[in-house]
């Protein structure tokens, strides 16, 4: 007999809420969309519309207390996930947040704490994590291809135009959302750690050179990591006139490989002192994204749904969105004071 379908309620009706609602279709075997919730209805009632007929709401309480559904789908601004996790899991759902999973360690730390004493699954949105490229790194790593690590570099190049940030006004404010650190190059901070291990300290500078937003719009960071390893990260919104380079590189004592294209979608470097047969498919397994947010939510929400089923799933839950946070407000703080500052 089919197992039954796990239902899904989506807040937050944006730019970004389409991935979840294709990702859903591509699982539609599995899983529905059961209602959806913005504070402006048209954006509610265009995405309820997208869907098997999914209860459209502007009140999110509203959406939690009819239910309906098992797990909660986080698009709203970055500030809110927090807030929208823990009102979720108080009403006795599961929680699926985008990216970044807050932008407070101590509103993280509650949505941590809640959704874990109510024995609700939390799942954070880092589907990067996904990339066919960035698990063939992965692998190469746990397969201790690269020896001792000595260094790791990532650079987030990219344009998001003055019209970008005037679109929804939370977009670049420190209240509600960060700059290109936070947003856009959270998903490679992520990376860094994923693939470095834990930090140790970091110094940085960050300036807002060329948008007119409260956040940074260019940035660049030292990570010392506690295995000795050093890595730095490079972040810019301002290329022109478009996308650069989304790239991420990893030195080793016996092994060096590059992740490159706009959005890790290239394996530009793939050399090892160990050479296997899977090495030549893999330095040509790069693929052209659809946009820079790849195609990781199907995947992502494959997982998902194999978790709450009990199965197996080895993405990234609140403990590992805590840890970007948590390096990227470090970065903040060395940025604001000029110091470097320990983890
Ligand atoms: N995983 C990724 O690669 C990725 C890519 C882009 C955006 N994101 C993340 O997704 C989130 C949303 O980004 P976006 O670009 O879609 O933003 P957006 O501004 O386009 O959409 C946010 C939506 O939330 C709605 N909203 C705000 N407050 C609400 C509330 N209290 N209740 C219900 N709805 C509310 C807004 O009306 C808006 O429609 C951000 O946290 C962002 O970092 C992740």
């Amino acid at each position: 007999m089919r197992e039954k379908r796990i239902g899904f309620a989506l807040v937050g009706c944006g730019r970004i809420s389409r991935f979840h609602v294709e990702a859903l279709r591509s699982a539609e075997q599995e899983a529905t969309i059961a209602a959806v919730c913005d504070i402006v209805p048209e954006r509610a009632r265009a995405t309820a519309g997208m869907t098997e007929g999914a209860r459209a709401y502007t009140d999110y309480e509203a959406m939690l207390r009819d239910g309906g559904f098992d797990c909660v789908s986080i698009c709203t601004p970055s500030g809110l996930h927090p807030r929208h996790g823990i009102l979720a899991a108080e009403h006795g759902f599961h929680v699926l947040t985008e990216k970044p999973a807050g932008i407070d360690v101590l509103s993280v730390d509650r949505m941590i704490e809640t959704c874990s004493r109510l024995r609700r699954r939390l799942f954070v949105m880092l589907q990067n994590r996904l990339n066919p490229t960035v698990l063939l790194m992965r692998q190469a790593l746990e397969d201790g291809r690269f020896g001792r690590l000595f260094m790791g570099q990532a650079n987030v190049f990219w344009t998001r135009p003055q019209a970008y940030y005037d679109e929804a006004p939370w977009r670049g404010t420190l209240e509600m959302d960060g700059g290109a650190f936070m947003n856009q190059a959270c998903h490679y901070v992520d990376l860094m750690q994923w693939m470095m291990g834990d930090p140790e300290q970091v110094t940085a500078i960050t300036g807002t050179l060329g948008r007119n937003i409260e956040a940074e719009d260019t940035g660049s960071a030292v990570i010392r990591f506690r295995s000795g390893a050093i890595g730095s990260i490079n972040v810019t919104m301002l290329v022109h006139p478009a996308n650069l380079e989304g790239s991420f590189t990893l030195m080793g004592e016996t092994g060096t490989a590059r992740l490159g294209g706009v959005a890790l979608n290239t394996i530009a470097d793939w050399k090892f002192d160990r050479e296997l047969p899977s090495d030549m498919p893999a330095a040509s397994a790069g693929y052209a994204p659809p946009t820079v947010y790849g195609h990781g939510h199907a995947g992502f929400y494959r997982q998902v749904i194999a978790g709450l089923r009990g199965g197996d799933c080895t993405i990234p839950d609140g403990l590992e969105g805590r840890r970007s946070v948590r390096l990227i407000l470090a970065i903040y703080e060395s940025a604001r004071t000029g110091m470097t500052v320990r983890l």
